[in-house]
């Protein structure tokens, strides 16, 4: 079995699986990390300019040696970016830092400020090349106007979803649009009480696999695209070994006793606006 792909409302093939670079030290950090990604076949990587990462993600693609377009990579813009105008030129800074004349995925990161302008500007960064789909991450609240608003549907929203908050209520009112959910925290930010949960261990029994393994798996069945955060090169390789088996519907269902409702970090909208006072360095 070999890694799968998911197709994007804009007909766009993504890479369902790949490498998430937060709170990965920019430099020699992340450029280790994506190349070793890289060497195993990853092809997907997962930054922000809130990250400050996104010049060690350029390098590392330019130090793999892959042709630009064999590489999927996502960023995203920070609400003091927003702007009709402004986030046009956020757009042409972020291709600087990450060396291309295109961004795969470019997501709005947070539902606060002038998302509305924001999404004008990535609309018409579309339509110059600059950038193939744009989508969002953490909207809730205010999604629906972003949506009243939007020319082009967003292509995937970005969200904290693991097996104890499946996401289902959200993929439901996303699934007109035909957009894909991503999964943030898909390993629970590594909480060991998740991966240590007994139907993850007898399931890893049973397929000779890690209960992170499972997990990640899991996000596959489920239709969502992982990527899992690592420095470590063990579990760099580790994550990416899931392609070889597949969970059943039974499976599926003891997973999904998981669902509790929990969520490791749930800022309300009123909480979200204290992201408007912070500005990532150029
Ligand atoms: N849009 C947003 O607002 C948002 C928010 C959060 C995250 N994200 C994205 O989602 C990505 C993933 O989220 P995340 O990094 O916060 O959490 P995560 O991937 O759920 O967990 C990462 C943690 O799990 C550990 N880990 C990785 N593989 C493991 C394995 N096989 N076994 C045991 N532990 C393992 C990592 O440590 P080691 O490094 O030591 O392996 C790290 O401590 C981020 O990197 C970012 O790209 C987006």
């Amino acid at each position: 079995m070999t890694q799968t792909y998911l197709t994007l409302n804009n007909g766009l093939k993504m890479p369902q699986f790949g490498l998430g670079v937060y709170l990965v030290p920019d430099g020699k950090d992340t450029i280790e990390a994506c190349l070793n990604a890289f060497k195993l076949g990853y092809r997907h990587i997962d930054t922000a300019h809130a990250y400050q990462n996104e010049r060690g993600v350029g390098e590392a693609v330019k130090q793999s040696g892959l042709k630009r377009d064999e590489i999927w990579i996502t960023t995203k813009l920070w609400p003091s970016e927003y702007g009709e105008g402004k986030t046009i030129e956020a757009i042409d800074k972020m291709l600087k830092r990450l060396q291309t004349d295109y961004i795969d995925l470019l997501l709005l990161h947070q539902q606060v400020g002038d998302y509305i302008g924001a999404w004008k500007d990535m609309e018409k960064a579309v339509k110059a090349g600059k950038v193939k789909s744009i989508g969002i991450s953490n909207f809730s609240e205010n999604l629906e106007e972003l949506l009243f608003h939007a020319t082009i549907k967003p292509a995937a929203i970005q969200v904290e979803c693991h097996p104890y908050f499946p996401q289902h209520e959200l993929k439901k009112r996303m699934a007109e649009f035909g957009t894909i959910l991503e999964s943030w925290y898909p390993l629970g930010h590594g909480d060991t009480k998740l991966l240590n949960e007994p139907v993850l261990k007898a399931l890893a029994t049973k397929y000779n696999k890690t209960p992170a393994q499972i997990i990640l798996r899991w996000h596959i069945e489920e239709g969502n695209s992982v990527f899992p955060k690592s420095t470590n090169p063990a579990h760099i390789k580790e994550n990416f070994d899931i392609f070889d088996f597949a969970l059943t519907a039974e499976d599926m269902q003891e997973i999904a006793k998981l669902d509790n409702g929990q969520r490791y970090y749930n800022a309300t909208l009123e909480e979200q606006k204290r992201f408007l006072g912070w500005k990532p360095a150029d």
